[in-house]
C-alpha cells in the first residue's frame, strides 16, 4: 500500500510535462507532485507510474516516494487556469502523487557523468518495463543533491492497452539507441546478473499490490483487480529472464 494523504492546497500547475502535473500541499504538510487521474492520458498512465516506479524503488534505483493524493475537486475552484480547473474538477478521489524534489535540475548528458553501472542498470530497467519515455530529448531524469533520480513511468509496460495481445508485445525486443544513458557505455550484462534474479514472482505481487483498487476495478475481461494485478505481473516476469539479450541500439 502506498501511503495516503489528502490535498489541503493546490500550489501551482508543474508548467511541464504533457499530463500537466500539479503542484499541491497535503495534511501531512509534504509538497508533492500531483498527476490527475482525470488527465488525458487516463488511469492506465497512473497505474503504470505506481507499477514502475515500486519497482524500480525494490531494484535499488532512485524514484521520489509515490503517495496516493485524496483530492476535493472544489480545491480548484479559485484556480484561474481553466485547464488546470477542468483538470481539478475531474479528477475527485484517488490521484498519483511523488515527493517534490525541490531544487532538482533536468538531466543534461553533456553536463552530468554517468557510470557505465548506472547506466546499465537504467537502461536494463527500462528495457524490462519498456519504458519509451527516457530518450535524450526528454529523459524524465533528475539531479538532484547530485543523485541520478528516475521520474514519469506513464508510458511503460505498452501491452496493458491490449491484454489479449500482451504475451506477444511483451515478447519484442527493446530499441534502446535514443535513450538518454546510451552515450555512457551501459554494462547491460552486469545489470541483468545483478537485477533479473531479484524480479521473482513474490516481488511483483509486493509491486502490484501498491496499486489502489480504484485504478484497476472494471477492466474488460478481469474479474477482480487481484486478476489484473497478476496480469500486469506475469509479462514482466517473463521479461526479466531473458530482455538483456533483446536490447537493441547500443554497442
Ligand atoms: N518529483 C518531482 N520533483 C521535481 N520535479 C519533478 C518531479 N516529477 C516531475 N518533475 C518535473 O516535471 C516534469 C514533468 O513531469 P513528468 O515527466 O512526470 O510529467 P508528464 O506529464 O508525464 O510528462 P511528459 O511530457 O514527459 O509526458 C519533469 O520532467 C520534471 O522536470
Ligand atoms: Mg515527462
Amino acid at each position: 500500500m502506498l501511503k495516503e494523504v489528502i490535498a489541503t492546497r493546490f500550489i501551482a500547475p508543474l508548467r511541464e510535462g504533457g499530463s500537466l502535473p500539479g503542484l499541491v500541499e497535503a495534511d501531512d504538510f509534504g509538497t508533492y507532485v500531483l498527476k490527475f487521474s482525470g488527465a488525458g492520458q487516463g488511469r492506465k498512465t497512473l497505474v503504470a507510474e505506481v507499477v514502475c516506479g515500486e519497482l524500480a524503488r525494490r531494484l535499488g534505483l532512485r524514484v521520489p516516494r509515490l503517495v496516493t493524493i485524496a483530492l476535493d475537486p472544489d480545491l480548484g475552484l479559485g484556480e484561474p487556469d481553466e485547464q488546470v480547473q477542468g483538470l481539478l474538477r475531474s479528477s475527485g478521489g484517488t490521484n498519483l502523487g511523488m515527493d517534490f524534489l525541490s531544487g532538482a535540475l533536468g538531466f543534461d548528458p553533456l553536463a552530468f557523468r554517468v557510470s557505465p553501472e548506472e547506466a546499465g542498470r537504467i537502461v536494463w530497467f527500462d528495457a524490462l518495463v519498456n519504458n519509451v519515455d527516457r530518450s535524450w530529448r526528454n529523459p524524465n531524469l533528475l539531479m538532484w543533491r547530485g543523485e541520478l533520480w528516475l521520474v514519469d513511468h506513464g508510458a511503460t509496460v505498452i501491452w496493458h492497452h491490449n491484454w489479449p495481445g500482451a504475451e506477444a508485445s511483451a515478447g519484442r525486443p527493446y530499441d534502446a539507441s535514443d535513450h538518454a544513458l546510451a552515450p555512457f557505455t551501459p554494462d547491460i550484462a552486469a545489470a541483468a546478473a545483478a537485477l533479473a534474479p531479484r524480479v521473482t514472482e513474490e516481488l511483483l505481487a509486493d509491486v502490484t499490490a501498491c496499486v489502489p483498487d480504484a485504478w484497476l476495478a472494471g477492466e474488460p475481461g478481469f474479474d477482480t483487480p487481484d486478476d489484473l494485478r497478476r496480469a500486469y505481473a506475469r509479462p514482466l516476469l517473463a521479461r526479466a529472464a531473458v530482455i538483456h539479450e533483446r536490447i537493441r541500439g547500443i554497442q
